[in-house]
């Protein structure tokens, strides 16, 4: 099949790639001219395990094709999914405008059937708009050309994106009409041969399946770190809280991590904009408001813990932290707790070492011009002479690393972990002052 993929960021580009995989001719559209530079000479925008391998291979095999040519991109698939950016407006609402302009620039340069799919997340409506934009385009031209828009929002993961897109869950498709609901199950069969996992409904409902799903792991999030804040007070420890309720099926295991905050592209803005679809059409989501609420208030623990253990003023301090990216295997920086780590810190005088295992490029960018933010070779380096080391993110080299060394390092052995990557009891036998998440003063005592 030909498919045209408007929109080559971290959902387009994943996409666009596992869809040239099985076989289809695919073009990723982009208006970012330096994006489509980088793939046509052979590189990767953006760090997403597996995908500079696929890129490479279904590129050489001329299934995979980039362009900023807008015409060009229209003309070729039949099948145009919409994978732009959605960032939110001040009020928190799902900013359109970049997919109203996908959807005018299919419309100003289609000349027969389209089948325009949503795969952005939008809110719930958006079909609607999306189907308006291309139809005035079309009665501008003086054409009458038909095309259908469906919903197909997206689920994967950043850090595990190919995975996910090659072998998904779920794929929800929102559809009115039943021969672009043929073309879309034709379009997922082979990520699904064992058997079908297309959960098919109509758009509005599969519209709201993504916000509901993302407001769902915030809030689980959210929970966890509620409860974290009062197992500290209390003397007992989040994490055997955590396997005593996650072993419980009708609870689970995942997503029930105490930590110092969700960010990335996705929840904040998300959980935001559901909370302002919901306030446009007179519906109050208290419990949201709340998710939201604790989740900003909990990227500010580490460094609320910080000045409990250093004083509010942190002049002359040093601080080394480890993890920039707003979770592990990806480079994504957006939303990331360790901005704000970050930020509070150098706001009270203190400075930075920092280290990422690939988000350093990103971080540059996010921090450039900021004083007091400086950037190791390996977190080893990072700890040199450190007040402390703060653990932002958990990628896996953080797990065990050279305790003996880390304690040498740094100025005195204190580490303020946001990620709960080691045990206390452990670490006070190791010789550091330790500050996890949720883990109260009987920390450790009669574990397993
Ligand atoms: N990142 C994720 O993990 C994830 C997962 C599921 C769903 N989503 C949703 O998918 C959408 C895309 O997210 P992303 O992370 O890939 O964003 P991104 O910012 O990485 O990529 C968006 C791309 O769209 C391009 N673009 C903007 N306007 C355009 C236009 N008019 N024509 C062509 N290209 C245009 C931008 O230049 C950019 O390259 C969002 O709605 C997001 O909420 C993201």
């Amino acid at each position: 099949m030909k498919i045209t993929m408007i929109g080559t960021g971290y959902v387009g580009l994943v996409s666009g790639a596992c869809l040239a995989e099985v076989g289809n001719e695919v073009l990723c559209y982009d208006v970012d001219a330096r994006k489509i530079a980088v793939l046509n000479d052979g590189g990767l925008p953006i760090h997403e395990p597996g995908l500079a391998e696929l890129v490479q291979r279904n590129r050489a095999a001329g299934r995979l094709r980039f362009s900023t040519d807008a015409a060009e991109s229209v003309a070729h698939g039949g099948v145009q999914f919409i994978a732009v950016g959605t960032p939110p407006n001040e009020d928190g609402s799902a900013d359109l405008q970049h997919v109203v302009a996908a959807a005018r620039t299919i419309g100003r340069h289609m000349s027969d059937y389209r089948l325009v799919v949503d795969k952005s997340t939008v809110p719930v409506g958006t079909a609607d708009a999306v189907r308006d934009a291309i139809a005035r385009e079309l009665a501008a031209r003086g054409v009458a050309t038909p095309f259908t828009v469906v919903s197909n929002p997206e689920f994967l993961k950043e850090g595990a994106a190919v995975e996910d897109f090659m072998r998904p869950d779920r794929v929800v498709i929102g559809a009115d009409d039943p021969e672009a609901t043929r073309i879309m199950r034709a379009i997922y069969a082979p990520f699904q041969r064992s058997h079908e996992r297309l959960i098919v409904m109509d758009v509005r409902s599969a519209e709201l399946t993504k916000y509901a799903a993302n407001a769902m792991l915030a809030t689980r999030i959210s929970f966890m770190n509620e409860l974290a804040n009062l197992a500290e007070r209390l003397g007992a420890d989040i994490e055997h809280v955590r396997r005593g309720i996650g072993s419980d099926p009708r609870i689970g295991f995942h997503f029930l991590y105490a930590g110092a905050g969700y960010g990335g592209s996705c929840f904040p803005k998300d959980v935001k904009a559901i909370i302002r679809t919901a306030a446009k059409t007179g519906v109050d989501l208290p419990m949201l408001a709340a998710v939201e609420r604790v989740n900003e208030a909990q990227k500010r623990v580490l460094v609320r813990k910080i000045r409990e253990r250093f004083g509010e003023k942190l002049d002359g301090r040093r601080f080394a932290v480890w993890g920039l990216a707003f979770k592990p295997n990806t480079d994504d920086m957006r939303e990331a707790p360790s901005r704000v780590v970050i930020a509070e810190l150098l706001e009270r005088g203190a400075t930075v070492v920092a280290y990422d295992p690939v988000a350093m490029d990103e971080a540059r960018r996010v921090f450039a011009g900021q004083r007091g933010v400086s950037y190791a070779g390996s977190p080893l380096e990072a700890t040199d002479r450190a007040d402390a080391l703060a653990i932002v993110t958990e990628w896996k080299e953080f797990r065990s690393p050279d305790f003996d060394a880390l304690r040498e390092r740094l100025r005195q052995p204190v580490i303020f972990d946001g990620r709960n990557l080691y045990e206390p009891d452990d670490m006070r036998r190791l010789g550091f002052e330790y500050f996890p998440i949720g883990r109260g003063t009987g920390q450790g005592k009669g574990a397993a």
